[in-house]
C-alpha cells in the first residue's frame, strides 16, 4: 500500500473533526455525528483508492452515509483497500463537551479487518511489551498481576480505563479489590485503548465491553503502536448473533487476537475533537482552525502527530 495514503488520511480525519467540533456541546449529538459523516466522507471521495468501508455507520439500511460496503475514494483502476471509520468516536462526549472524543480511520489491503457486526466486544488493551501478560479468558485479576510482574511494578501503580457503565460493575469491584487504580470514562474507548501505548497518558490498560467496531480500529491503532489486546463478541440477542454469523464469524465465543482483528499492513489516523488523553481537541481561532492528529503506519512503527493549522479563507474547512 502506498505509504503517502497515512498522510492523505490525515486530512480526512481534520476535515470530520473540525466539521463537528463545531457543534460541540450544542447537546445534538445526531447533527455532530452528520457533520463528522458528511466532512469524512467528501474528503474521503478526493483520494486515490478504490476503497470499500467494512466497518462504518451501520449496514446499509440503517446508515445513509459511509455504511458496511459502501465505495468511497476515486475508485478503479486506483488499489483496491478495506477501511474501518468512525467520523466522531464518542457522539455523546461531543455534544456534552466532554473530553476523548476524536475522529478515526484505519485502511488496509482487502480482507485486513474483522467484519465485526454492530455489537459488543470484550476487550483487554495494553501498551508495548505486555503481549505475554494477557489472557481475556483469565480473570482481571491474574491478568493485572501479569502485567505488574511484567511492568516491574506494584499491581497499586496500574491504571486501568473502565467504560462507566452498570454492566462493569463486578468488573470495578474485582479491579478494586486486585488493589488497582481506575479511571472511569463516560465514553469513547478507542482514545483509552490507544492511550495505553503513551507513557504520558497514564494509562496502563483497559478492559471491559465496549462496541466491536470500535474494537476494531483500536487493533489497528495498537497493531501501529506495538501495543496488544484481545476481545470476545458480546452480542446482546440472537439478532446480533445472526448477523455475526453472516457476516463470517461462525464461533461467536472464540477469542480474538489483535492479528485477527487488522492483520497485515495498516494505517491508523485520528484527529482530536475534543481534549483528551491521546490528542488536544479543535482550537478555532480568527478565520481558521488548529487541529491535533496522529498518523501511524504497521509497516515502519513510525508514529507522526501533526498540528495543523487551517485558514478557511484559502481553504474552506469542508474541502
Ligand atoms: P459512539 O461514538 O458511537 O457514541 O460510541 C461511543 C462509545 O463510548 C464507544 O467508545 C464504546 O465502544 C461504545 O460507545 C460503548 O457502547 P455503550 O455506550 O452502548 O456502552
Amino acid at each position: 500500500m502506498d505509504k503517502n495514503f497515512a498522510l492523505e488520511l490525515v486530512r480526512v480525519t481534520e476535515a470530520a473533526a473540525m466539521a463537528s467540533a463545531r457543534l460541540m456541546g450544542r447537546g445534538d449529538e445526531k447533527a455532530a455525528d452528520e457533520a463528522a459523516v458528511c466532512a469524512m466522507r467528501l474528503t474521503l471521495n478526493t483520494l486515490d483508492f478504490d476503497g470499500t468501508v467494512v466497518i462504518g455507520e451501520g449496514e446499509r439500511d440503517e446508515a445513509p452515509m459511509l455504511y458496511i460496503g459502501e465505495k468511497v475514494g476515486k475508485g478503479k483502476p486506483y488499489p483496491p483497500i478495506d477501511i474501518a471509520l468512525d467520523p466522531l468516536e464518542g457522539t455523546t462526549i461531543c455534544a456534552r463537551g466532554d473530553t476523548n472524543s476524536l475522529s478515526c480511520i484505519a485502511i488496509a489491503g482487502k480482507g485486513s479487518f474483522l467484519h465485526a457486526p454492530d455489537t459488543y466486544m470484550q476487550k483487554i488493551a495494553v501498551g508495548p511489551g505486555l503481549k505475554e501478560a494477557i489472557d481475556i479468558r483469565e480473570s482481571a485479576t491474574k491478568n493485572l498481576n501479569r502485567i505488574a510482574e511484567l511492568k516491574k511494578c506494584y499491581i497499586q501503580d496500574l491504571t486501568v480505563v473502565i467504560l462507566d457503565r452498570p454492566r462493569h460493575e463486578s468488573l470495578m469491584e474485582e479491579v478494586r479489590r486486585a488493589g488497582a487504580r481506575i479511571m472511569l470514562i463516560r465514553d469513547g474507548d478507542v482514545s483509552a485503548a490507544v492511550s495505553t501505548c503513551r507513557p504520558r497518558s497514564g494509562i496502563d490498560v483497559l478492559m471491559g465491553i465496549g462496541g466491536a467496531p470500535e474494537g476494531v480500529l483500536a487493533a489497528a491503532a495498537l497493531r501501529c503502536m506495538g501495543g496488544y489486546m484481545e476481545g470476545i463478541l458480546k452480542p446482546r440477542n440472537p439478532q446480533e448473533i445472526e448477523r455475526a454469523q453472516k457476516m463470517g464469524i461462525s464461533d461467536i465465543h472464540r477469542v480474538w487476537t489483535i492479528d485477527e482483528l487488522a492483520k497485515g499492513h495498516v494505517m491508523f489516523c485520528a484527529t482530536g475533537v475534543t481534549d483528551g488523553t491521546l490528542l488536544n481537541g479543535v482550537r478555532f481561532l480568527p478565520g481558521g482552525a488548529v487541529t491535533h492528529s496522529i498518523v501511524m503506519r504497521s509497516e515502519t512503527g513510525t508514529i507522526r502527530e501533526i498540528t495543523a493549522r487551517h485558514v478557511f479563507d484559502k481553504k474552506p474547512d469542508y474541502e
